[in-house]
């Protein structure tokens, strides 16, 4: 079984896509959530689970608190879904190729620091692009730059609106975060990659 660790700073929906997904798969087990964000609504969601939702600041993070507590709950993967907060060096350098961020975008476009939630989906539009999608990637040092897992692609018409696109890359999450996931977490290669489109 692997434990692993969800890190949301907004909605949580695709943490509790994720969460449903694994509802009976005794493979893998999510044990609580972390939020950077007091007032995120994904520990709305997280009581309505039934998983403890656990909230440390930027400074937690960065004098190694979370590591210690993700260390102390024998933790062998971090998902991370809209979780805004850098991850410092001392968790990533403890896990290295086990931290999975999934970004709104078809990287390396429209990534990096400052590019996230609606704000991709406004820079798409404004870029007049005619395709979108997810990309998943293991977390390294800087914003999104992490090797890419999988990427998957919707069409972007130019009568479409940001939140048009926003829904479109939602489904795509939906649809594919929970397999990655699975892949990344239960399989042995952790290099593998996978391109859809
Ligand atoms: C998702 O679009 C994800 O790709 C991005 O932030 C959004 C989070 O949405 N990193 P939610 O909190 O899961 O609803």
């Amino acid at each position: 079984m692997k434990n692993i660790a969800l890190l949301a700073s907004g909605s949580g929906s695709n943490i509790e896509n994720i969460v449903c997904y694994f509802r009976d798969d005794a493979r893998l087990h999510f044990p609580f959530i972390i939020s950077n964000k007091q007032d995120a609504y994904v520990h709305e969601r997280a009581k309505k689970l039934r998983i403890p939702s656990f909230l440390y600041n930027k400074d937690s993070f960065e004098n190694g608190e979370v590591l210690a507590f993700l260390l102390e709950n024998r933790i062998d993967f971090i998902v991370l879904a809209g979780f805004l907060l850098k991850v410092p060096l001392n968790i990533i350098q403890a896990y290295p190729y086990k931290i999975i961020n999934i970004h709104p975008a078809l990287l390396p476009k429209f990534g990096g620091k400052g590019m996230y939630g609606s704000r991709v989906h406004e820079a798409v539009v404004a870029n007049r692009e005619t395709e979108s999608g997810i990309t998943i990637h293991y977390v390294n040092e800087n914003y999104d730059e992490g090797q890419v897992i999988f990427q998957a692609k919707c069409k972007v018409f130019p009568t479409d609106t940001p939140e048009d696109v926003a829904a479109k890359v939602h489904e795509l999450e939906y649809r594919y975060f929970p397999e990655v996931i699975a892949d990344v977490c239960l399989g042995d290669s952790p290099s593998k990659q996978h391109f859809s489109t």
